[in-house]
């Protein structure tokens, strides 16, 4: 049966500087510090109890976590994996805690990238951002793919996405009207490859930008705008490597007359401003 994933939920990250990961978390990205136990870190971007966390460890160990609608279609959702070869772990109560969510199981993707599927993440009023960032929550992800077909096939044949465009090898996918909710990004690993805040208005993005130039934080795309989503938007470094990005703007699906486009891999189909990425695997 179909897993029918409602939208991204969390990101969980692994850093060599949890101190200095939660400062750029917090004093750069803007985010609202929520927990802090132990070597953990988590942050708040919108209503949900936790949309980033950081712990000591390996960066190269990403998770992201998906929320699914209900305890019954996570069992299934589970069933399903077990069926097509996944080895899926169920979630303890301690780390439900953790993630702010009332249940979940995790697995590996064919690529070895960590996923968790997880019901029911906590919200409470809208988080209180560290500065005045404009960010409105968390939106969507990048993940490395070294089988993009493999990876669509998974996140549109097993689970619900549907393919909103692609860029060459490259495929956009949403799982709502929102125009992409994952992006597949092809490369020779795997794990999350970036993660978007979308933010109130232009007015943000060119002022993050400004706040970012002057903390000297490497901008590594933008701004500049997707003609696929018509996003506005600027990347940027965070610490051990991870690509985060402010937008607005992005494009609403309709689900009945949409058709899914094919862009050539080119700098054009990335950016219509002319802006280049300075990302390795955009580059062409
Ligand atoms: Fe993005």
């Amino acid at each position: 049966m179909t897993i029918n994933i409602l939208d991204v939920a969390y990101t969980r990250l692994k850093t060599l500087d949890l101190d200095g990961a939660s400062e750029f978390a917090t004093r750069i990205l803007g985010l609202e510090p929520a927990d802090r136990i132990g070597n953990h870190r988590s942050f708040r971007s919108d209503r949900r109890m936790s949309t980033l966390s950081y712990e000591a460890g390996n960066p190269s160990e990403t998770i992201i976590g998906f929320e699914l609608g209900s305890g019954e279609e996570l069992e299934s959702a589970a069933k399903t994996l077990e069926k097509i070869g996944h080895d899926v772990r169920r979630g303890s109560r301690a780390e439900c805690d953790q993630r702010h969510v009332s249940d979940f199981i995790a697995f590996s993707d064919a690529g070895g990238g960590r996923i968790e599927f997880a019901v029911s993440p906590h919200v409470a009023g809208a988080a209180k951002l560290s500065r005045d960032a404009g960010i409105t929550g968390f939106s969507h992800v990048g993940l490395f793919s070294q089988d993009t077909e493999r990876d669509e096939h998974f996140w549109t044949q097993v689970c619900n996405a549907r393919v909103s465009d692609r860029v060459g090898e490259l495929p956009l996918l949403r799982l709502s009207q929102i125009h992409h909710s994952i992006a597949l990004v092809p490369a020779k690993h795997s794990g999350v490859q970036h993660i978007n805040h979308q933010v109130k208005s232009i007015d943000d993005v060119q002022r993050n930008y400004s706040l970012l130039r002057q903390h000297n934080i490497p901008i590594v795309f933008g701004p500049g705008r997707h003609p696929t989503s018509g996003a506005r938007f600027v990347y940027f470094e965070g610490p051990d490597d991870m690509i985060f990005e402010y937008s607005v703007g992005v494009q609403e699906v309709d689900e009945k007359t949409y058709r899914e486009r094919q862009f050539g891999f080119e700098p054009s189909s990335l950016c219509m401003w002319g802006a280049k990425a300075k990302i390795k695997e955009l580059s062409s």
